[in-house]
């Protein structure tokens, strides 16, 4: 291999970095010349308690291979306090990778407000707190990478997670969002849904499924995303076990009804098979707001000239 992807200069902050995909994360980025803020709070997989130790061990694992690394204790929901430890350590910050975490499970007709606003804070507000600090470091230098951390529960819903869920969908559209606000400055952010074995998992999954699920085939993604000559921005890819597969929203062909009569929710039950289909051959896939709105702007132009278009039924409370 040529060319060799290097992050000699840049300063790197991981988020959660004490353990699992984080420490696979800091390591790598260690071992290929840039210096690492290894953050993390030290505490349960349910977030409970606090300890210096999960960050320190990864800062010598870091230095003993030669690499540059100090270590930052704060919770990402205090995220100015991680920016200003890489700036105080090392000047500057180059890349963000947001991947702290924690989980409290439990059905949703169980859930408390308590299980729901932690896991916010520190997924969503721990994550928006790391960039909100560095945002105008970023702006400033023209360059920034960010990692955002989803997961599959996120993009597609799991039993016993709505808290997790919800919080792990918002950092999709955060992504998005500061993708296409952060383009003119060259920051791009991007978000992965990665699949690895740690102690989040550990208890889920079985124990030779674990064995195939090393954080490290996760990491390479991160880095090619983060590497100054990536363009990649605002996407989202699904990676763990050596795959990485990018993923995009599709949307059926549809049906347009006349603007310019009242719609009727027996129409809308006439032609659900068109509106669910898939497979028709007019399925697009909408990569931004504009494009959403197209087929709905086209629309527009849909009256209806003939009786035939109207509906069968005469008023809204469904009697014909
Ligand atoms: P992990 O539990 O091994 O690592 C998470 C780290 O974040 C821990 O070291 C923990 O101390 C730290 N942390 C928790 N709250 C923190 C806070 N407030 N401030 C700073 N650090 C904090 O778990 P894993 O699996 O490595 O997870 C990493 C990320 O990947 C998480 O965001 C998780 O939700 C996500 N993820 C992991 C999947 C997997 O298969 N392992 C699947 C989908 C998503």
């Amino acid at each position: 291999m040529t060319d060799n992807l290097r992050f000699d200069g840049r300063v790197v902050i991981v988020t959660g970095a004490g353990g699992g995909l984080g420490r696979s994360h800091a390591l790598a980025f260690g071992a290929r010349g840039a210096s690492v803020v290894v953050n993390d709070l030290g505490g349960s997989h349910t977030g409970e308690g606090a300890s210096t130790r999960a960050a320190d061990v990864v800062v010598e694992e870091i230095r003993a291979g030669g690499g540059k690394a100090v270590a930052n204790y704060d919770s990402v929901v205090d995220g100015e306090k991680i920016v200003e430890t890489a700036m105080k350590a090392f000047g500057r910050v180059d890349i963000i990778i947001n991947n702290a975490g924690i989980l409290r499970d439990v059905s949703f007709t169980r859930m408390t407000d308590q299980q729901w606003e932690l896991i916010f804070q520190v997924h969503v507000d721990g994550a928006y707190k790391v960039l909100k600090a560095a945002w105008p470091i970023f702006r400033k230098q023209k360059f920034g990478r960010i990692i955002n951390t989803t997961s599959a529960a996120g993009l597609y819903g799991n039993f016993g997670q709505a808290n997790y869920s919800a919080a792990k969908l918002a950092l999709v559209g955060l992504t998005q969002t500061l993708a296409l606000e952060g383009k003119k400055d060259n920051i791009h952010c991007n978000v992965i849904a990665p699949m690895a074995a740690s102690r989040m998992t550990e208890t889920v999954l079985p124990p030779d499924m674990l064995a195939s699920l090393k954080p490290e085939m996760v990491t390479p993604l991160v880095q090619y995303l983060c590497h100054e000559d990536t363009t990649e921005n605002g996407s989202t890819f699904e990676v763990g076990a050596g795959f990485v597969g990018k993923l995009r929203w599709e949307r059926t062909g549809g049906h347009g009804f006349p603007i310019d009569k009242t719609l009727f929710p027996e129409q809308v039950r006439e032609q659900w098979a068109k509106i669910t289909d898939f497979e028709d051959g007019r399925a697009t896939h909408p990569t931004s707001t504009a494009e959403s709105m197209e087929s709905i702007m086209a629309n527009f132009e849909n009256v209806a000239t003939d009786e035939a278009a109207r509906p069968k039924v005469i008023s809204a409370d469904g009697k014909v």
